[in-house]
């Protein structure tokens, strides 16, 4: 299984940004944390950052053909991005929607999110681990994804 794992907008200053609500751990540390759930799972990783949108919609766009899976934490976008939400859609990849932070116990603009009808499911409120556990979601097959 190769996975794609997109971090949207501001994850490049994880460690900086916020430290109270999104950890000490810099992307790259947690880069390197996926990257080990990965190889204990036998699966494989991309990894990519984009802060803008339009990016992102080509990098979901170019998961066809070279991903079974996708892995996305939009950051911002996730609350109000529909060209996210379609393309997610049009690829029609298995995908993961993650936070870092507990979205639901935050502002309220963060409870909403556009993307997650497009997605398997959404997991959130454990940092870096949220990550490895999208990752575990997926590496099961296909059948015991759904809902029991
Ligand atoms: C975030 C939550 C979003 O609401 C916020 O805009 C982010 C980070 C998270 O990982 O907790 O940029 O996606």
């Amino acid at each position: 299984m190769r996975v794609l794992v997109i971090h949207g907008p501001n994850m490049n200053l994880l460690g900086w940004r916020e430290p109270a609500t999104y950890g000490t751990a810099t992307l790259a540390e947690i880069d390197t944390a996926i990257a080990a759930e990965a190889r204990a799972l036998g699966i494989s990783v991309r990894i990519v950052q984009h802060s803008g949108e339009g990016e992102i919609v080509d990098a979901i766009h170019s998961a066809l053909g070279s991903a079974d899976a996708i892995v996305i934490n939009p950051g911002a976008y996730a609350h109000y991005s529909y060209a996210i939400r379609d393309a997610l859609a049009a690829v029609g990849l298995p995908t993961v929607e993650v936070h870092l932070s507990n979205v639901a116990a935050r502002e309220s603009f963060r409870a909403t999110s556009v993307l997650a009808p497009a997605c398997r499911g959404t997991i959130g409120g454990f940092g870096g681990l949220s990550y490895a556990l999208a990752l575990r979601a997926l590496a099961r097959p296909l059948k015991s994804q759904e809902a029991p």
